[in-house]
């Protein structure tokens, strides 16, 4: 648990612990409310940043209040979404029981004031480097203009950090070039380094359109959503960036309504730790993979997907990913003798919440285990995100309109014992 939460927590705990003797009217901003926006909400929820508005101030969270109250009831906010109570993950936004119920009462109680001098101060925010000032520091020649109205728009930018020999990065962050734009940001290494920069080319312009991934076979690695930690590879791993290799960073953007431009960087830091391990891409492919086929108007279209453990794995953290239809998906393994292992379930997944969940206690996985993916499409005309009216057969590819089925684990392999001497790999 980190220091933010502990804190909205203890609030909540001192709270339960006074209406035993005085009434719930005594919720107040200031005192209650307050911290617990402060430690859940305004990362996202600030002048210019993704979220529609503000939560800083009273003034704020009392025009929302009415809004706030629901949307914390029906845990639609803070945006998480992995399934509570199976496993505990270190990026897990969601509040515990007893702050939605602090919230819930100072809507129900008139949303009051309190003293401002029990209010806590207004947070400052580091939008810089999370973890420090990397190693290299990538982005493209000229910012990426995006016009004001339209559809999303897609967009892959191919950045070289001109590596002469195969290196070890322990930090991949990226700072959005422009939060109001910016949706959500995946990052993928094209490891041989000359697909990416021929897609690149052959369209004008910077970058290249793409949609679901990279348009090939690439290896995934931390990108940046709004409210994103950063993060180190689990101790003694890494990503292991080959020589010649090209970062592709693939960009949502989501248009606002005047016109914008973007120049993200991408910053890697190279493994401050012995490192032996690579930290993999595993894969299980629901519905066939390339055979996937949704039928038009049907709203619950499953299909499933397994992934045969060879070698002794552990397992760090997840994606599941799927396009607008994507309904839910659950994840999970099987050890040899049959016994279930939850990994993550998202009983509501958004395709617009791309999150990375990472495991609080790696899952270690003996040759012979199985990991499984049960993944559930909506092609119905009610479908949230419908793109096509009536709904059509949906296939596998990468198009906006395309469809896949992907449960993504990123393991490392317990054996492996590379060279920690990164500079002369
Ligand atoms: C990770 C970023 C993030 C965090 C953290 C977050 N929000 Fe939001 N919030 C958003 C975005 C983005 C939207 C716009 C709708 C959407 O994309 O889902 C939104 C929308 C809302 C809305 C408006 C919904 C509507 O349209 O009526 C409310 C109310 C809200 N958030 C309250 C909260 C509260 C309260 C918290 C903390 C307990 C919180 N949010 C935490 C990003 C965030």
């Amino acid at each position: 648990m980190n220091a933010k939460m502990s804190s909205g927590l203890a609030v909540a705990a001192s709270l339960l612990l006074f209406t035993g003797t005085a009434s719930a009217q005594d919720v107040t901003y200031a005192e209650h409310v307050a911290p617990i926006l402060n430690a859940n909400c305004v990362t996202c929820h600030r002048p210019g940043e993704v979220a529609p508005m503000s939560l800083l101030t009273y003034e704020d969270a009392r025009r929302y209040a009415r809004q706030i109250g629901v949307e914390v009831s029906e845990r639609r906010m803070p945006p998480w979404h992995a399934a509570p109570g199976l496993r505990d993950y270190t990026n897990d936004r969601s509040l515990e029981d007893a702050e939605i119920e602090v919230i819930q009462q100072w809507v129900a109680t008139g949303t009051m004031r309190g003293d401002d001098a029990l209010a806590p101060p207004i947070p400052t925010f580091n939008d810089s480097w999370q973890l420090g000032q990397p190693d290299v520091v990538l982005t493209w020649d000229s910012p990426y203009q995006i016009a004001a109205d339209g559809d999303d728009e897609y967009r892959c930018f191919v950045l070289d950090p001109k590596l002469e020999n195969d290196q070890w990065v322990d930090v991949i962050e990226v700072i959005p070039g422009n939060r109001l734009v910016d949706h959500h940001i995946v990052i993928y290494v094209d490891q041989g380094g000359t697909i990416a920069p021929r897609r690149d080319a052959a369209e004008p312009g910077e970058g290249y359109t793409c949609f679901g991934g990279p348009g090939f076979q690439a290896y995934m690695v931390p990108g940046w959503g709004p409210g994103y930690v950063a993060a180190e590879t689990p101790e003694g791993s890494g990503y292991l960036l080959e020589a010649g290799a090209k970062i592709v960073v693939q960009v949502h953007y989501h248009k606002n309504g005047t016109a914008q431009e973007d120049l993200t960087r991408v910053g890697l830091r190279f493994a401050r730790q012995p490192t032996q391990k690579v930290l993999y891409n595993g894969y299980a492919l629901g519905g066939g993979f390339l055979g996937l086929r949704i039928p038009a108007g049907e709203p619950n279209h499953v299909v499933t997907g397994r992934y045969p453990v060879s070698e002794d794995i552990t397992i760090h953290s997840l994606v599941a990913h799927m396009h607008y239809l994507g309904k839910s998906m659950d994840i999970w393994a099987t050890l040899p003798d049959g016994t279930r292992v939850d990994l993550v379930t998202v009983p509501r997944f958004d395709f617009f919440w791309q999150t990375q969940y990472a495991l609080a206690e790696p899952q270690h996985l003996p040759a012979g285990s199985v990991v499984h993916m049960e993944a559930i499409f909506d092609n119905s005309a009610e479908s949230p995100y419908q793109h096509s009216n009536p709904p059509r057969e949906v296939t596998f590819g990468e198009q906006t309109t395309d469809e896949m089925a992907v449960a993504v684990f990123f393991h490392t392999r317990d054996a492996e014992n590379i060279s920690s001497d990164s500079s002369s790999r």
